[in-house]
């Protein structure tokens, strides 16, 4: 009967967000798509236009959703308002990093390992924002507003004109176990079947 009780609470411990282990270390593609999908916000960088930090790459805390809980695209998407500095950035230069880690959904910290661990997954998308097409408005908005219901009443918010984006990914970092980081193409990364 304990035995039953703590197989259960064990599970549902080690789930964390993703509801499932990571896949295993080498196989850099599902990892990238496995930590993308289970994070719901990440590092941003930009070159920033504004004193006094112009020119320096500039990172910024931003919520993203790649799709619905368990229908993930592997495409980051991103709520923008015109208002915000980083933003302002892309609009001059469209180029940007993207950083996550796997120490979002417990899982790290679980294994005991610190966030730079290399063990600890850490995933840097790089490529260029964009806004997205009228034809992939509906489904950006479905992605970020299903993980982030709150953006229900931002967009409320006119003056702040919300729009949403996306990355289009040019190269995948990935750093998973010990040895070195490793690239993946987008064509290996959107390949993977979630
Ligand atoms: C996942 O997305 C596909 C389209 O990309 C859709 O056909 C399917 O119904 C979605 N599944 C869930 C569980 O939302
Ligand atoms: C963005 O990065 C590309 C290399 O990927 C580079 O050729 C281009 O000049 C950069 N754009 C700007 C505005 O700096």
């Amino acid at each position: 009967m304990y035995a039953v009780i703590l197989t259960v609470v064990a599970a549902m411990l080690s789930g964390g967000l993703a509801g499932s282990d990571p896949p295993p270390h080498g196989d850099y593609a599902a990892m990238a798509r496995y930590v993308v999908h289970n994070n719901d916000w990440g590092s941003l960088a930009s070159i920033s236009t504004h004193q006094p930090m112009k020119g320096k790459p500039f990172t910024n805390v931003f919520s993203v959703s790649d799709g619905p809980v368990e229908n993930g695209t592997g495409v980051p998407y991103f709520f923008f308002s015109p208002l915000d500095v980083t933003v302002q950035d892309l609009m001059v230069n469209p180029n940007a990093s993207f950083s996550m880690s796997e120490i979002e959904s417990g899982y790290c910290t679980s294994m005991k390992w610190d966030a730079e661990d290399p063990r600890c997954a850490k995933i840097i998308l790089s490529g260029k924002i964009v806004t997205v097409p009228q034809d992939e408005a509906d489904f950006a908005k479905n992605a970020l507003f299903s993980r982030h219901p709150i953006m229900a009443d931002w967009i409320k918010m006119e003056s702040h004109k919300f729009y949403f984006t996306k990355m289009e990914i040019e190269d995948v970092f990935v750093l998973d176990f010990f040895g070195g980081g490793n690239i993946v193409s987008p064509e290996d990364y959107f390949n993977v079947k979630p």
